[in-house]
């Protein structure tokens, strides 16, 4: 079930395609050469050391199978935003209306949190760069692309699982 509280829980950041959703909207992660304003949940400028697990976000719903990430309309065609999937950051791109794709936001190269950037998702860590639509690396020093995430479009809603 879908309310207003559960939308606030997500982490979201909205960047790129038909425009920029704002209000509740909070950053996921931080841009780059910058520090957000918005409490963040991670330290996105601070890899985490070789022994730590990377760093997730704290709060936010577990995401079952069929459960809603966001509506189709959060998701921007051709962009991209940040969302939280089973209390993980993620990444949601609508690369053509209708069709929408997940990935991790954890970078594969030393788990910073990656950031959506319209039709590209940035680290703000090194510089990497993926492509929103494929996850694959655009620029390194990342060399393996974004491990891509089940979800599907349900009418008007986004949810997870094949
Ligand atoms: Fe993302 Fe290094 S952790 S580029």
């Amino acid at each position: 079930m879908a309310d207003a509280t559960e939308l606030t829980r997500r982490t979201m950041l909205v960047v790129g395609g038909t425009g920029v959703a704002a209000g509740a909207l909070t950053l996921a992660g931080c841009g780059p050469g910058g520090e957000a304003d918005a409490p963040a949940t991670t330290d996105a400028s601070t890899p985490p050391s070789a022994s730590e697990p990377p760093p997730s976000a704290e709060g936010g719903g577990s995401a079952a199978a069929g459960d809603e990430i966001a509506t189709l309309s959060e998701v921007p065609v051709g962009g991209s935003v940040g969302v939280d999937i089973d209390g993980e950051p993620a990444l949601l791109a609508q690369p053509e209306a209708g069709r929408v794709v997940a990935f991790s936001a954890i970078c594969t190269h030393q788990g910073c949190v990656v950031a959506a950037a319209g039709d590209r998702l940035e680290c703000p860590c090194h510089g990497s760069v993926f492509d929103a639509a494929t996850g694959e690396v655009l620029q390194g020093p990342a060399i393996d692309p974004l491990p891509s995430i089940e979800v599907r479009v349900e009418g008007e809603r986004v949810v997870s699982g094949a």
